[in-house]
Order: structure tokens, then C-alpha cells, then sequence
């Protein structure tokens, strides 16, 4: 008979490594030959957002039913071929959205009110800071009203910010007003908020027209994918102070971050971890876990995507 091989794609989180131990997962990250020589085992691939599941790993695994990811994103994974293959995709949506939401928000006001700018004066021995911009009361536009872009909203209604959104669909049920296109939204807004998935779909959303519209007194905030804004457009805008500033938490080709934005002081870069808190990362690190276990015992998932 052959065995029933868990797979894991990639390093993950101590707590989903110490719990996967239970299956005696094959590593494939330390066996990458693994697959041409015994893909037909793996009933199960555990993988994260940032790495997925390849089309050619997906190949090599013909008995595979179910690839769990430890992240909300999936774009690395081909859902269409894993669907058509009948392969289970899940991820860990929902867990994250509070604390992706708190980092948006801290990388908002940061950005506008200057804070790590203020932080790093201080420490230079400066004290007349010159003025900022206000936060309250000004137009911010959700770019993807998903789980993560409402969560986002919720907290800035509290800052008496004008709310408005654009997303692939009208949301109902919501207050806020809806754009027809990213750069109708980036029109009429004085800081824009990515929180869209990412892949193909978004890929450079926010493109240099975008951008123009949100124009030299407007800021943009991304905590979700890179790739989601025409990166060398952002840097050239920013660069050239066609647009006032920005707070990012991911980048095209990540973990590198375009060396021009190293010395801007209008610029708030995060290393990817808007979902980097202690209790989050154990909450999707379970919610990872019980999909697979689900699957294991009952052909299920508990957070299927889509
Ligand atoms: C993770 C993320 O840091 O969940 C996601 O999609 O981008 C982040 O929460 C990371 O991708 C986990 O692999």
C-alpha cells in the first residue's frame, strides 16, 4: 500500500510545525527531490501564503486532495488547477483581519501625522517640528471591501473619516459610498487604503493614473499584497513628491524594498507583518491546523477558499 504522505512545502511557525509533527511530515524544503521520486504519496500539502503550492509541484502530486495554506492569501497556488484536479484549497481567513486592520491604521496615522518622522527628529536633537496633516475628518478610500478592508473601515469611522470604497462588487449592507474604478476612488480621496487580495486578478491596480488622481497631497497605505500598486510608479511619484507620502507593509519582490525609499522621510515601511502579533499568529496557526486534521479525518476543510 502506498503511505499517506503530509506534505510541507515551506518553514512555518513553531506551534503548526510542533502540531503537524503528529503526521511525520516529509519536508520538502530539506527533500526537494522528494516529489519526482514519490509525489504520488501525498495526500495532503501544508504550505503558506508566500510560497503556496506550484503548478509543477501540483503535477507531481496525482493522489493530492487538499492544500492548506497558513496565511489568508493563496495567490501562490494555482486554485483553478488544483480545483480542476479536485484538490481542497483552504486558508486562514478572518483570524488576521483585526490586527492587519490595527497595523493599517498605525501605518495611516503615521503617515500622515509624521510619527516616526517626529521619532527620528527627536532623537536627532530636533524639537520644532513643522506641521502636519490632519487625520480626522479627511477622505480615505477602501480599496477592497473584504473581511480586511471592513475591519479597516470599522476603526477609521472612529477617526471621523469620510468613508468610501471601490471593490470588484457593490458590498450591501454598508454605508459607505461606492467608486466605479480604483481611480474614481483615488479622485476623490486623501488617502487610499489597498486591501485587496493579491495575484493576478489586482496585479498593479493602482497603477501610475491612480496614483495621479490621489496626486501630491494625497497617501497611499498598502497591507496587502505588493504587487497589488506599479511599484517603480509609487517609488518615481514619491520620489519626484507627486504624491505626499506612504505607509507600506508589503513590496513587490518581497523581502527586498526599492533602495529609494530608504531615505524618504514621508515614507512608513513595515516588514510584512500586519498580521505579525503573538496571538494571531496562533490563531492562524490552529485554524491551519484544523483544516488539515478535518481533511485527514473527514474529507473536509473548515475555511475552504472561495
Ligand atoms: C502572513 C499574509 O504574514 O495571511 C497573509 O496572506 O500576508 C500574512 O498574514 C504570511 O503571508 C503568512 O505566510
Amino acid at each position: 500500500m502506498t503511505p499517506k504522505t503530509v506534505l510541507q512545502v515551506c518553514p512555518l511557525p513553531p506551534r503548526l510545525e510542533q502540531a503537524l509533527a503528529r503526521h511525520e511530515p516529509v519536508r520538502l524544503f530539506e527533500r526537494p527531490d522528494f516529489l519526482t521520486t514519490d509525489g504520488d504519496s501525498v495526500v495532503a500539502a501544508v504550505t503558506s501564503s508566500r510560497y503556496g503550492v506550484s503548478a509543477a509541484q501540483l503535477e507531481l502530486m496525482p493522489g493530492l486532495g487538499a492544500i492548506v495554506h497558513f496565511g489568508a492569501g493563496y495567490e501562490e497556488t494555482d486554485v483553478d488547477l488544483a480545483r480542476s484536479r479536485g484538490v481542497a484549497v483552504s486558508n486562514t481567513p478572518d483570524v488576521l483581519s483585526d490586527c492587519v486592520a490595527d497595523l493599517a491604521v498605525g501605518g495611516l496615522l503615521d503617515v500622515v501625522r509624521r510619527l516616526s518622522a517626529a521619532d527620528r527628529f527627536v532623537r536627532a536633537g530636533g524639537w520644532d517640528f513643522p506641521l502636519t496633516t490632519r487625520v480626522h475628518g479627511k477622505r480615505v478610500g477602501i480599496l477592497g471591501l473584504g473581511s480586511i478592508g471592513r475591519t479597516i473601515a470599522r476603526r477609521l469611522e472612529g477617526f471621523d473619516m469620510k468613508i468610501s470604497y471601490h471593490s470588484r462588487h457593490e458590498v450591501s449592507g454598508v454605508a459607505y459610498s461606492y467608486a466605479p474604478s480604483a481611480e474614481a476612488l483615488a479622485e476623490e480621496v486623501d488617502v487610499l487604503v489597498v486591501a485587496t487580495s493579491g495575484g493576478a486578478g489586482t496585479r498593479g491596480l493602482v497603477s501610475d493614473r491612480v496614483l495621479a488622481a490621489l496626486g501630491p497631497d494625497g497617501y497611499l497605505v498598502n497591507i496587502a499584497r505588493g504587487t497589488v500598486v506599479d511599484e517603480p510608479a509609487l517609488v518615481s511619484a514619491l520620489v519626484e513628491g507627486r504624491l505626499a507620502g506612504a505607509a507600506l507593509d508589503v513590496y513587490a519582490e518581497e523581502p527586498t524594498v526599492p533602495e529609494a525609499l530608504l531615505g524618504l522621510d514621508n515614507v512608513v515601511l513595515f516588514p510584512h507583518n500586519g498580521s505579525g502579533t503573538r496571538e494571531t499568529r496562533v490563531a492562524m496557526a490552529d485554524l491551519a491546523y484544523q483544516n488539515l486534521e478535518r481533511f485527514l479525518t473527514e474529507g473536509t476543510l473548515v475555511t475552504p477558499v472561495g
